[in-house]
């Protein structure tokens, strides 16, 4: 690949997050790449699975996982993130690959992290996919917030909707701690506060608000600033039907008391033998089965990314709920 000229747009990186383990993220990652490459666009997958990475495997890549992202890191000369990437079969798409069970990966220092994100807003591609471990350790937040709007996946299931909810958590509280002036005293008492027992009622201010409550009001409001331009989009994956989605009210309710937060509703997956059978046959769902319902609302959830993912989606739940309905309804 050639180095992005000077005029060239900057990528768009989109972050998939999700809190539970096995929910799709990667899955989610490694088709919506494909297709978002087949389309026509310059895309690179990047594995940020740090030391569980098997972004290779649900890209459908055999031989096991090239070298990538623990060789960049390893390496003392300052050849560029992109000199690290991989081919892949599909024409636009690039991988760089975290590196299988590697532990010494799972934790990156700082300095590590801070050149590791520089390459990456440098890269030459106009969609740059990374795919985030299960959890919200630091890194994990981190990388999410090199965007303000991500992709979160969850599954219908009451666990995996309380996962998210703690990941979100979680990064309301480190996207505040960043935002804060580097005063010690501040950031003790934010830690101290965060770490007591806090009760977040539909009546009570929201755990941002909480949070900042004790600062200098102009501080507090910059940095509520700050953490009101995450505008996280949500795919539900695992789908067993529509009813599903009648949990976005309550969902849309506790995000916004509890968080001050406004999450957008893009994407829906059904649960579907294919992909359990694409993986088994070591290939990607959208090589072996893109005409699956799964496959085909991977097609759907990639067009919404071109079409929608710079601007607001207003209504977005009441769009997801009536499309979900009426695809059911005609098959
Ligand atoms: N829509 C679906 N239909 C059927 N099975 C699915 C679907 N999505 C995911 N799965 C199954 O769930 C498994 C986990 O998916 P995936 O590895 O993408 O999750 P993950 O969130 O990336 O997990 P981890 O947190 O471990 O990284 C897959 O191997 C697949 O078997
Ligand atoms: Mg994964």
């Amino acid at each position: 690949m050639n180095a992005t000229p000077a005029n060239q747009k900057t990528a768009t990186i989109i972050p998939i997050a999700g809190g539970k383990g096995g929910v799709g993220k990667s899955l989610i990652a490694a088709n919506l790449a494909i297709v978002l490459a087949r389309l026509g666009h310059k895309t690179i997958g990047i594995d940020l699975d740090l030391g569980a990475a098997n972004l290779h495997s649900c890209l459908g890549l055999s031989g096991g996982t090239p070298p990538g992202l623990a060789r960049f890191l390893r390496s003392t000369d300052q050849a560029p993130l992109e000199s690290y990437l991989a081919r892949t079969p599909y024409r636009n798409l690039h991988l760089l690959a975290g590196d299988e069970g590697n532990p010494f990966l799972a934790q990156l220092n700082v300095a590590q992290q801070r050149r590791l994100v520089q390459q990456i807003r440098a890269l030459p591609a106009e969609y740059v996919i990374l795919d985030l471990g299960a959890g919200s350790s630091f890194s994990t937040l981190d990388f999410f917030r090199i965007a303000h709007k991500g992709l979160l996946v969850t599954t219908p299931e009451i666990t995996s909707l309380q996962n998210l909810m703690n990941f979100l958590k979680n990064l309301a509280f480190r996207v505040i701690e960043h935002a804060l002036p580097q005063d010690r005293s501040i950031h003790r008492k934010l830690q101290t506060l965060y770490t007591s027992p806090l009760e977040l009622k539909s009546n009570q201010p929201s755990l941002p608000q909480t949070l900042l409550s004790s600062l200098d009001p102009e501080i507090a409001e910059k940095v509520l600033s700050s953490w009101h331009q995450f505008r996280p989009r949500l795919v539900f994956n695992r789908g067993l039907g529509p009813d599903d989605l009648t949990i976005i009210p309550e969902l849309e309710k506790h995000l916004s008391h509890q968080l001050d937060l406004t999450v957008e509703f893009i994407g829906y997956i059904p649960e579907d033998l294919a992909v359990l059978n694409s993986l088994r046959q070591g290939k990607s769902l959208m090589s072996f089965a893109s005409t699956s319902n799964a496959g085909q609302d991977m097609i759907r959830l990639a067009r919404r990314v071109l079409r929608l993912w710079d601007q607001p989606i207003p209504n977005s739940a009441n769009q997801l709920q009536q499309y979900t309905q009426r695809l059911y309804l005609e098959t």
